[in-house]
């Protein structure tokens, strides 16, 4: 039986990825897609959710618009990142598949129990639609089989502000919510999703598939490549989102840790920064290892142990970034041949 899915996102390049991959991959059963304000605004992410689903032959996948606006914090987008449509160069006909009706916040809800105990939650966006439909609809605590989240910068500065991560500080009131909701969570942070990248060897050997689909994912990524490179020096792009949603039919390619992980929502200078809490069983950790109790060679010792808040994610701390690089360009070929030129 496949695995049931719901991607929350806000597409953007990588977000698109995401839909990509999870289109292509016979393990999953794609129950929707919604959408809120991130990366680009509310109806350009609809929008372009929509137009990568009907590329990819799956326009029957509903996109349900959800909420535009963070919380308390004003809207804030990452056209530099994913460009004005947040697609990049890439330019896609508008989907004509009939619009969904439903709100993204409800879907989320019926999604989850209608299946209790069997959909994956992906969120890969602010999420403030997950935090809505906790406060709507409580129950789908218990009810969801995973909640797996790209988001967070743990033991790495952020890509956004200093401290923080996109997704994290764009709606850093919703990411607390979620975070202390009790749901069976997963953590995928940026300090892993950076190192999982896409190279011009990957598009040029998706290139040699005549296909729009290969052409969108190298019109796409060449925007994303050139900011890479113009930001950070670095040739290739990272390909956040995908990671999180590879998680719910390949979890072996993740170590993970179970851990107390809050977010900072008060501070001006630090808003959205996550914060690891000491994990271990003892108040104080052995000489080699630090607060959290990782080694000390892997993790900064900036953490105290004394308040022992319990644990509430398991912390994706390794990946395997080449067999999953190497996979999700098997995937993108095998659906590129369904779609000819
Ligand atoms: C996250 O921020 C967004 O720009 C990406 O789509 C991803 O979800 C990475 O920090
Ligand atoms: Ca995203």
């Amino acid at each position: 039986m496949s695995q049931r899915v719901l991607l929350d996102t806000d597409p953007g390049i990588d977000d698109a990825l995401a839909i990509l991959l999870a289109v292509a991959s016979p393990e999953l059963d794609v129950r929707a897609v919604t959408v809120t304000g991130g990366n680009c605004p509310l109806s350009a992410g609809v929008a372009n959710a929509r137009a990568v689903l009907a590329l990819a032959k799956h326009q029957h996948i509903p996109v349900c618009a959800g909420v535009a606006l963070p919380l308390l914090r004003p809207a804030f987008t990452a056209a530099e990142t994913h460009g004005a449509s947040g697609l990049g160069y890439a330019v896609l006909p508008p989907s004509d598949a009939p619009e969904a009706r439903e709100h993204g916040v409800d879907c989320i809800i019926r999604e989850i129990l209608a299946a209790p105990g069997q959909l994956s939650l992906v969120p890969v966006a602010p999420l403030t639609n997950i935090a809505i439909a906790l406060r709507k609809e409580p129950t789908i605590v218990d009810a969801v089989k995973n909640v797996i989240i790209m988001g967070g910068a743990v033991r790495v500065d952020g890509n956004t502000t200093s401290l923080a991560e996109f997704n994290f500080f764009v709606d850093p009131h919703a990411a607390h919510i979620v975070l202390t909701s009790g749901m069976p969570i997963t953590l995928v942070p940026w300090d892993i999703t950076r190192d999982v990248m896409l190279h011009q060897k990957h598009i040029d050997r998706l290139l040699a598939i005549d296909s729009p689909l290969t052409q969108f994912i190298a019109d796409a990524t060449r925007f994303y490549l050139d900011f890479h490179y113009a930001s950070f020096g670095i040739a290739g792009c990272s390909i956040n989102d995908p990671v999180a949603l590879a998680l719910t039919m390949w979890p072996d390619l993740a170590t993970t840790q179970s851990v107390r992980v809050d977010i900072e929502y008060t501070s001006e200078l630090t808003i959205g920064k996550t914060v690891l809490s000491y994990v271990g069983e003892t108040s104080h950790p052995p000489r080699d290892t630090d607060m959290t109790g990782f080694a000390a060679t892997e993790w900064p010792a900036t953490w105290r142990s004394m308040t022992r808040p319990p644990h509430n994610v398991q912390l994706v701390t390794h990946f395997d970034s080449e067999t999953f690089i190497e996979r999700f360009v098997q995937r993108m070929e095998a659906l590129a041949r369904m779609i000819p030129a």
